[in-house]
């Protein structure tokens, strides 16, 4: 299979690419400058998804079976204020890679977001549920979805929530670097979702698009919109507790309003696996058990 990764230097793209290295071809597209260790061993293409003309001509000469697409502005906050770079990038961008997709047929695999829901519903939202996202960013990726929805007939809609892994910067490291620096810290109880690493996601990805074994050209039954998140659920308050339980640092839960952050956030936005489970797979281990491997894989435990 011929796989276009998009996004491939952040922190999903990079264990993407590491799962899904073997037995695949594999292209690598971002906007940054590749670091030798990717481009050494496969094709790299440098290239901003938000250049229309470019990324149409790039993408449909590579012509690859499938593109993850993966790249965003991720900023929640930044988008507030940097609306037309969150548009441009998450909405126009993804419009952009649609477009490219639609040429040959090609399927796309694009990654959204929990925070596509207003997060009032009270218990964990299903794929049949309907978004009302309530910031920029959230809007944007929305956005992302409607355009592949209506561009493309193949394609996989992935909702993930709170992401951690050893290619970014996350919730996790800033909690741990923080913890470094003070005795004390406040965080967050009144948000409840589900923390997932990035090297199950990306794994469940590569079960999901049949890179695993299976004949490829069959996916047309898993096509559409697809909740894909670590079991368990918990708030950012207990979710740092878990990260620091060996340590002596007081944590103070407070509310987010006492936090005052620019973009509003889903008070509870933990999605439901429903269509997975339909599907008859197993659910994805609790973050708990995924925290533990990924404090190992980071030297912290
Ligand atoms: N992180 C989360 O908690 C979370 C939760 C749910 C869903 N998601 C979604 O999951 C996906 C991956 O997230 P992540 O945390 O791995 O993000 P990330 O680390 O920020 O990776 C995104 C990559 O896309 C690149 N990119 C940004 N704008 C681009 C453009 N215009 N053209 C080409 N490449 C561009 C980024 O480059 P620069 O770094 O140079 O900008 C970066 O390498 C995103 O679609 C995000 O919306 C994330």
């Amino acid at each position: 299979m011929r796989i276009l990764i998009a996004g491939a230097c952040g922190m999903l793209g990079r264990d993407l690419v590491e799962v899904l290295s073997e037995g695949q071809e594999l292209y690598l597209l971002d906007v940054e400058r590749f670091p030798p260790s990717l481009s050494s061993q496969f094709s790299t293409l440098t290239l901003d998804i938000t250049d229309s003309e470019k990324t149409y001509r790039e993408v449909t000469k590579i012509n690859p079976d499938i593109v993850i697409h993966v790249a965003a502005y991720t900023d929640v906050d930044g988008s507030e204020t940097n609306r037309d770079l969150a548009f441009r990038a998450n909405a126009l961008g993804t419009r952009n890679i649609a477009l490219a997709c639609q040429r040959f047929d090609t399927a796309l695999l694009y990654i959204s977001t929990d925070f596509v829901f207003d997060g009032e519903k009270g218990e964990p939202y299903v794929e049949f549920d309907r978004p009302e996202p309530q910031s920029i960013y959230a809007k944007s990726k929305y956005w992302g979805e409607l355009y592949i929805e209506s561009l493309l007939n193949r394609f996989y809609i992935v909702r993930s929530s709170w992401l951690f892994g050893k290619s970014g910067k996350n919730f996790v490291t800033t909690i741990l670097n923080l913890a470094k620096e003070k005795k004390k810290l406040e965080v967050v109880t009144d948000q409840i979702g589900s923390p997932t690493y990035t090297k199950d996601l990306a794994r469940a990805i590569a079960q999901l698009i049949g890179a695993r074994g299976k004949d490829f050209s069959t996916g047309a039954s898993v096509y559409g919109i697809w909740h894909i998140t670590n079991s368990g659920q918990c708030s950012w308050y207990e979710f740092a507790a878990q990260i620091l339980q060996d340590s002596d640092v007081h944590l103070k839960p407070i509310t987010s309003e006492e936090l005052d952050r620019p973009a509003r956030r889903p008070k509870f936005s933990v999605l439901d696996n429903y269509i997975w489970r339909l599907q008859g797979w197993k659910p994805l281990r609790h973050w708990k058990e995924a925290l533990k491997d990924y404090l190992k894989e980071i030297g912290e435990q």
